[in-house]
């Protein structure tokens, strides 16, 4: 069953019930200011860091669900009827609900009783606000009487402390009306520079700030006192619970449509400006004025709403691909790309399931999120390398996460996993292949945020790869420290104390518990830094980073082969794990994958057997599980990943983020049918008509989906903010269609299902368009035998780069 539909030419879903198996949300703004949307208009907005500056007020797990959020109520003046034109939080019948949601918009409309009404939100580029564009019509035979209200509950910034310190809370709330604008200036003294403001184009029959004024003792949004009588209170918050509400009066003619602009924005004035007049405490509001005059004026709004959608054109423009999958052409061409934005731009901090006070921007999972972005807008991604990297510490390991707005590393989730560095060489290499700018590598970054520690780059990276290799266990393998790219592999803990996260527990001394994974990880990321070396002109080092390489990967086929597949670890007795010695978890997807991204097991044998074994062991109708069999109980030495019940997380559930490598490995040695077969299985759109056991937005990838023991096998959860959605993009893009950014060109090395006949592709790259179209004899799933370059057919299937500006044609024929 589906619950919308795509809508390709327009970019955007079109949920058509506003009841949807969970909230479908949508992402606001693109670079400062950011917004969470639902399908009915749930969800909040934060100036940089989710956490440290939230604008307004969400509650999360929520009675009902999804309650908060930017809402607009409408009025019969004549029958005291009232509704929300998103659904929420009335939850009144609607004819024709519709939300669209778009890159970087979102749409919402519905009638009721003749009246319609439109909203579109969104952040124009550049600027730190956001536009409700609200239209009403008038579709009665006979002029309508209106009433509309805005809502919206400002937070008191630090979203930690406004959901926990509220004796302290109670008495701070502050604002200033003025004119047809609330300004909301809580703790807006000598020390806080920003507030936030909510404006209406219209001028007001009245307003509230006070939200218990606005909604009435002892009730909810759904029947605002304020809405129910028509009429606002005109109440000023003072300590409680700040909100912002307009009321508008409306008379609509017959036809008549009346088109009101709300502006919600963040601003900071500098020291000497914050007063007005100086030495008094009122908001000095000379400077943020004239943005709010321009964006409360429709010729504005249309021109900034076009600029956003000009701005996703060329950008989506930059790949765009045309095959016989219309779901492969939907994910790569539009809403996979888009996530990939997002998760740049979020990492793990705030989506529905990510609460914007748990997680900032994770070390690995941020240097991940490039992977998928780098190609659209490469000097953000230059810019987020360095701040990544200024929180490496000087041992060449990291903290596991950073909050946005201080961009200083700490350890609030954790600390010592030892997989992050290495991750660091992916980034940055990924970066450099895309851009070809070698200068990042001589960009001076400090250790730990640190000033006068800086080193050039490369040198950061040269830590990283010396991190794993003076940590080494028993059988050589890297030590795993508090776990590796399974946070839930937790070999050193020994958590036996019930509610203590596995996260940040004290890990037991002296453990000795190895990674295969890491060594994989390892062996990819020094052939990466041998690259690199190589570009610098150093080859006797690019020399050492291989044999170090060659070394490691002799060491996973002694130690980390289990006969049939790669073993997944040692714990901290020494013991193997991953092994058919095990009863439980005795076969992990991630070693598999990362060993043979890595090239090791292709020239004898292994990497096929292991492909093989994960097609026999792990693959099932909704995707790849993580591991099998899953863990019925707890299991003290390994951790978090046994105190999931069986099917879900880490305790073999679909994790999404791992399924790609599977596709790339299989595309490395040649297997276009099984590599297609697995993307399609957690391909969102292609899981479309199974929305109601999916439950997840069909338009982008969730995290997990429930695995083969669970209950609701097929159940996705955690949508949006993971690894899955740039390592999708990487599999799609760059293996199963092959278009891939090296050092030195743009490679095509398309591994294609054998009854595809053709694709074509454009790719923008180093500033030149190429024109990519592919043949392929049907039975054939991989090997080029001729590209033709403008004309010329060249040696072997990599292009070297062209000039900024130049048009070239590529025909590739596959043989
Ligand atoms: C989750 C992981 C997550 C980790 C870190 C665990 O509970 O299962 O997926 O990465 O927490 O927050
Ligand atoms: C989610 C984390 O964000 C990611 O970094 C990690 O690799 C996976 N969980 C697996 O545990």
């Amino acid at each position: 069953m589906r619950y919308g539909h795509f809508d390709d030419e327009r970019r955007e879903y079109v949920i058509t019930r506003p009841d949807t198996p969970l909230p479908w949300i949508n992402y606001l703004g693109s670079e400062a200011y950011f917004g969470i949307i639902s399908n009915t208009a749930g969800g909040y907005s934060f100036y940089r860091d989710a956490r440290l500056r939230r604008l307004t007020r969400y509650r999360y797990n929520n009675v009902p669900f999804d309650l908060g959020g930017r809402y607009i109520y409408l009025r019969d003046a004549v029958s005291g009827d009232f509704w929300s034109p998103s659904w929420q939080p009335t939850q009144s019948e609607l004819e024709d609900y519709e939300c669209r949601h778009g890159m970087g918009y979102s749409a919402i409309s519905s009638r009721r009783n003749g009246i319609e009404a439109e909203t579109l939100y969104f952040v124009p580029l550049a600027e730190n606000l956001e536009i409700w564009r609200t239209r009403v019509t008038n579709k009665r035979d006979d002029e309508a009487k209106l009433s509309l209200f805005s809502a919206v509950e400002f937070c008191l910034w630090d979203a930690w402390d406004d959901q926990t310190n509220f004796q302290r809370n109670f008495s701070t709330g502050q604002v200033e009306v003025e004119g047809s604008v609330i300004y909301h200036k809580t703790e807006y003294r000598e020390r806080r520079d920003h507030f936030a403001y909510f404006a209406c184009s219209e001028p007001l029959a009245g307003f509230d700030t006070q939200r218990d004024t606005f909604l009435g003792a002892y009730k909810g949004w759904d029947r605002p006192a304020a809405v129910e009588r028509g009429e606002s209170f005109d109440s000023v918050a003072n300590g409680w619970a700040p909100c912002g509400s307009h009321h508008v009066e409306l008379t609509l003619a017959p036809g008549e449509s009346k088109e009101i602009i709300f502006v919600l924005g963040y601003w900071e004035n500098a020291d000497e400006a914050k007063f007005d007049p100086p030495g008094s405490q009122t908001v000095n509001k000379k400077l943020v004025a004239p943005v709010i005059e321009r964006y409360l004026r429709s010729d504005e709004v249309e021109s900034a709403y076009q600029r956003l959608r000009d701005y996703w054109s060329e950008l989506l423009g930059i790949l765009q691909v045309s095959t016989p999958d219309e779901h492969t052409n939907r994910m790569v061409n539009i809403w996979n790309a888009y996530q990939c934005m997002v998760t740049f731009n979020m990492s793990r901090s705030a989506s529905f399931y990510e609460s914007g006070i748990g997680r900032g921007m994770g070390f690995r999972d941020s240097n991940q999120d490039l992977l998928g972005f780098v190609h659209m807008v490469p000097e953000r991604a230059r810019e987020r390398i360095l701040d990544i990297a200024a929180t490496q510490l000087p041992s060449g390991g990291a903290y596991h996460q950073y909050q946005p707005l201080t961009k200083r590393g700490n350890n609030d989730v954790g600390s010592g996993f030892n997989d992050d560095p290495a991750w660091l060489i992916l980034g940055v290499a990924a970066y450099v292949k895309e851009t070809g700018d070698t200068s990042i590598l001589d960009e001076e970054v400090t250790y730990d945020n640190e000033p006068g520690s800086e080193s050039p780059l490369y040198e950061h990276l040269q830590r990283s790869l010396r991190y794993t290799q003076h940590r080494l266990g028993p059988h050589e393998l890297p030590l795993i420290g508090r776990a590796d790219w399974n946070d839930c592999l937790n070999l050193n803990c020994f958590s036996t104390t019930p509610g203590e996260s596995f996260q940040t527990t004290e890990n037991k001394e002296g453990g000795v518990a190895e990674s295969v994974f890491i060594g994989g990880l390892f062996v990819l990321a020094a052939e990466e830094l041998a690259r690199i070396a190589e570009l610098r002109g150093h080859s006797d080092e690019a020399e050492s980073y291989r044999a170090d390489g060659a070394k490691m990967d002799g060491v996973v086929r002694e130690h980390g082969w289990d006969g049939e597949w790669f073993r997944r670890a040692y714990d901290y007795f020494g013991e193997v794990i991953g092994s058919a010695q095990n009863e439980e978890g005795s076969i992990f997807i991630e070693p598999q994958g990362m060993c043979i991204l890595a090239g090791i097991g292709l020239d004898d044998g292994k990497a096929k057997k292991a492909l093989d074994s994960v097609a026999s062991k792990l693959a099932c109708e909704h995707g790849i599980v993580l591991q099998q069999p899953a863990f019925s109980h707890y299991y003290v030495n390994l951790g978090e990943i046994s105190s999931y019940p069986p099917g879900y997380k880490e305790n073999a559930g679909i994790f999404c983020h791992t399924n790609p490598w599977i596709m790339i490995a299989e595309s490395i040695i040649g297997r276009g049918d099984a590599a297609f077969d697995y993307y399609q299985r957690i391909n969102p759109s292609s899981r479309e008509d199974i929305s109601e056991l999916h439950r997840c937005e069909p338009y982008v990838y969730p995290q997990m989906i429930a695995g083969k023991d669970a209950p609701s096998f097929g159940e996705a959860k955690n949508s949006w903010l993971s690894g899955t959605a740039a390592w999708n993009f990487v599999a799609a893009s760059q293996w199963i269609l092959g278009i891939r950014a090296e050092y030195d060109g743009l490679r095509i090395d398309p591994c294609l299902p054998k009854e595809w006949e053709q694709f074509e592709a454009t790719r923008k790259f180093r500033g030149a368009t190429y024109r990519i179209s592919v043949s392929k004899p049907s039975g054939v799933c991989k090997g080029v035998a001729q590209v033709v370059v403008n004309g010329k057919k060249i040696d072997g299937n990599l292009i070297a780069p062209h000039p900024a500006g130049a048009e070239v044609v590529v025909e590739v024929t596959m043989g």
